[in-house]
């Protein structure tokens, strides 16, 4: 018996790099699970399906819902991971852009809780949001992005105190780098790639499977008394100030120095 069994999970976004990983993880420990996604699956079976979904259409959402619920019966597990990235400055920015980097990332995220709180409201469940860490701090050009996800991170903690009456839990994983398509036009230079790799203190870029397996635990019992949280999985990018290391630092001189 898994986790999961007798589970039925929605993930958006699940065509592709950390949704991929995340259809596969919950439905490797018993889940019944419905891709939601632009795109198709490289696989379905009885028990993962594919409904083609623009996460940012309130009727293509909905649609969606009704059609798991009929599907299997209920609904227990929403993870809302579709989104979409951008990278330039504020003056570069049309405003056709920003809002459809928010029509995706924030009110796609919306949308899908709006649908699904109603069929937990029963027997409770679990929301887990794929936000970023680039909703807890900012970056180099991405103003749009960065508020989207900073969208997401807040809502997170407001939905966990409206749901929580319920029994939903509402949570949210913060990746940092993660090998993915999203991120491939950005780091397909390897010089920027190991610049990159070389700021995470853990010195590699997280898996998809390593998102998967945290939005797993925040969706099951394990995470019963978890909720209004958002995760960073980023190698530990995010416990560091930005400040230089004095003692590695003073290390290398004295090797110079004595060499
Ligand atoms: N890869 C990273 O480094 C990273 C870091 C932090 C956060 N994230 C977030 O993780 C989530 C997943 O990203 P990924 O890296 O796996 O990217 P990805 O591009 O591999 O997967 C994203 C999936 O979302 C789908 N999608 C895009 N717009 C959609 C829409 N309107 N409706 C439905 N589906 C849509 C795409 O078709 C794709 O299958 C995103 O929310 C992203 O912002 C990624």
């Amino acid at each position: 018996m898994g986790r999961f069994s007798e589970k039925v999970a929605i993930v958006t976004g699940g065509a592709s790099g950390i949704g991929a990983a995340t259809v596969e993880r919950l439905s490797s420990e018993g889940a019944k699970v419905m891709i939601a996604d632009l795109g198709e699956p490289a696989d379905t079976n009885r028990d993962v399906k594919f409904m083609r979904t623009d996460v940012s259409s309130e009727a293509q959402v909905n649609a969606l819902v009704e059609a798991t619920v009929k599907e299997w019966g209920q609904l227990d597990i929403m993870v809302n991971n579709a989104g979409i990235g951008s990278l330039s400055s504020t003056p570069d920015t049309d405003p056709e852009t920003w809002e459809k980097i928010f029509a995706v990332n924030s009110t796609g995220v919306f949308l899908c809780c709006r649908a699904a709180i109603p069929h937990m409201r029963e027997k409770g469940g679990a929301i887990v949001n794929t936000a970023s860490i680039s909703g807890l701090f900012g970056d180099y050009f991405m103003p749009a992005y960065n508020a989207s996800k900073g969208a997401v991170v807040n809502y997170t903690r407001s939905l966990a105190l409206e749901c929580a009456e319920f029994g939903i839990r509402v949570n949210a994983v913060c990746p940092g780098l993660v090998e993915t398509p999203l991120v491939s036009n950005v780091v397909g230079d390897p010089e920027d790639k190991e610049h990159w790799v070389g700021l995470i203190p853990l010195g590699r870029a997280a898996r998809p499977e390593d998102i998967a397996a945290a939005i797993a635990f925040l969706s099951s019992e394990d995470a019963a008394c978890v909720t209004g949280v958002n995760l960073p999985i980023d190698g530990g990018l995010t416990a560091h100030t930005g400040q230089p290391n004095l003692v590695t630092r003073a290390k290398l001189r004295a090797e110079r120095n004595s060499g």
